[in-house]
């Protein structure tokens, strides 16, 4: 890659031609220098750039890995105000952890961030560990946050490879084929070593995702203010847009659902839900029971099967099974999991420990599954 073919122009006639066209390389030594100029004067001005403090990057990266930057902000902001340190986090329970992540959605992080801010500290006595091999042992710390981590903090020359950074360099090195998989990921990881701004791993780290994120797009990328443009291989071809290949995507799996609505006079109550739960385990919200067949149930169906349940869910209704009142489905998306929630809305009570009669308020920090439901049941 980048070999020079031997027979070069002379002088100013070969001078003229580098400034024509300069060397289309995909060379990945190239990317170092300019984007650490462009990430200088480029850089968002993002809350978790403003400290040096562990707990908080590694907060900000578990986030970001969630959703968009814009998005994370407010959360990253009220979870560190009400946990500032691994100490505060561990003492938590875990129910309030996973009510300050609600809407963040893939609750295994929040609740792995609870159980790693534990090992902290039993482990590492209340101080975020600086060695890579201790970040990586944390639980749901993988390569990918280690590395952040440990380079935005601690200067450790690692790359950080996540989709921002794939697409990134499939494009500067004209890589194609399944970044996750095969000679392609092997030629992105040898790419990102050589990448690598030894002198400023952190600086470089967050160039390249912000990058990404920013002029590198999946689609229409900004090739035009792109720092690395010179030297980017599918710029030079004329299709960035191509690297790297779709990937073929799962069909998701419907699932039906039914949530049982059970209040009085619009107010709702809501269980501390098991933490064995296929859904939402250890969320406050719904009791939900699960439909087996993959066609939708009918009313009368859902009527009956509500009504089975509940005496196992200690819910005493006031009115008989026919007048349970069955809404239309509600649409969620989990996962790979397309949700048909069919709420079955019930003027009685729940004998549970944990039950909470909630209003329209209070329901802003369930998980947005259970909002979205205890909304239908309110609209008139
Ligand atoms: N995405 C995740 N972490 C990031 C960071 N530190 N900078 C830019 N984008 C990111």
């Amino acid at each position: 890659m980048g070999k020079s073919s031997g027979k070069q122009p002379q002088g100013a006639k070969r001078e003229r031609a580098a400034t024509a066209r300069p060397p289309l390389s995909g060379d990945p030594t190239a990317i170092a220098a300019p984007l650490h100029r462009w990430y200088l004067a480029a850089r968002r001005d993002l809350p978790w750039r403003q400290t040096r403090d562990p707990y908080a990057v590694w907060l900000s990266e578990i986030m970001c890995q969630q959703t968009r930057v814009s998005v994370v902000i407010p959360y990253y902001e009220r979870f560190l105000a009400r946990f500032p340190t691994p100490s505060d986090l561990a003492a938590a329970d875990e129910a309030e952890v996973l009510e300050l992540w609600a809407g963040l959605g893939y609750y295994s992080r929040g609740r792995n961030l609870h159980r790693a801010a534990g090992t902290i500290v039993r482990e590492f006595g209340g101080e975020f560990p600086s060695e890579a091999e201790e970040i990586r042992s944390l639980p749901g710390v993988g390569e990918y946050t280690a590395a952040a981590i440990g380079s935005i903090v601690f200067g450790h020359t690692r790359p950080v490879i996540d989709g921002n950074v794939e697409r990134v360099l499939a494009r500067h090195g004209a890589i194609d084929g399944d970044p996750k998989r095969g000679e392609a990921r092997r030629e992105l990881r040898e790419a990102a070593e050589h990448a690598l701004d030894v002198d400023n791993p952190g600086d470089h780290n967050q160039g390249m995702m912000e990058l990404g994120a920013t002029v590198c797009t999946p689609r229409s990328p900004r090739c035009e203010t792109c720092p690395i443009e010179s030297s980017c291989r599918a710029r030079a071809l004329g299709t960035p847009e191509t690297f790297p290949p779709p990937r073929a995507r799962r069909t998701p799996e419907t699932q039906h659902w039914l949530a049982l609505v059970v209040g009085t006079r619009g107010r709702v109550t809501t269980i501390e839900r098991s933490g064995v739960e296929e859904l939402l385990p250890g969320h406050r919200g719904l009791p939900m029971i699960r439909w087996g067949g993959d066609d939708p149930p009918s009313a009368p169906e859902i009527r009956i099967a509500a009504n089975r349940a509940l005496v196992s869910l200690r819910i005493t209704s006031k009115g008989s099974a026919d007048t349970l009142d069955v809404l239309s489905a509600v649409a969620h998306s989990i996962t790979h999991r397309r949700l048909r929630i069919h709420p079955v809305c019930i003027e009685g009570t729940i004998d549970n420990d944990s039950a909470q009669l909630i209003d329209g308020k209070s329901g802003a920090r369930l998980p947005a599954l259970f909002r979205k439901v205890i909304d239908a049941a309110r609209r008139p």
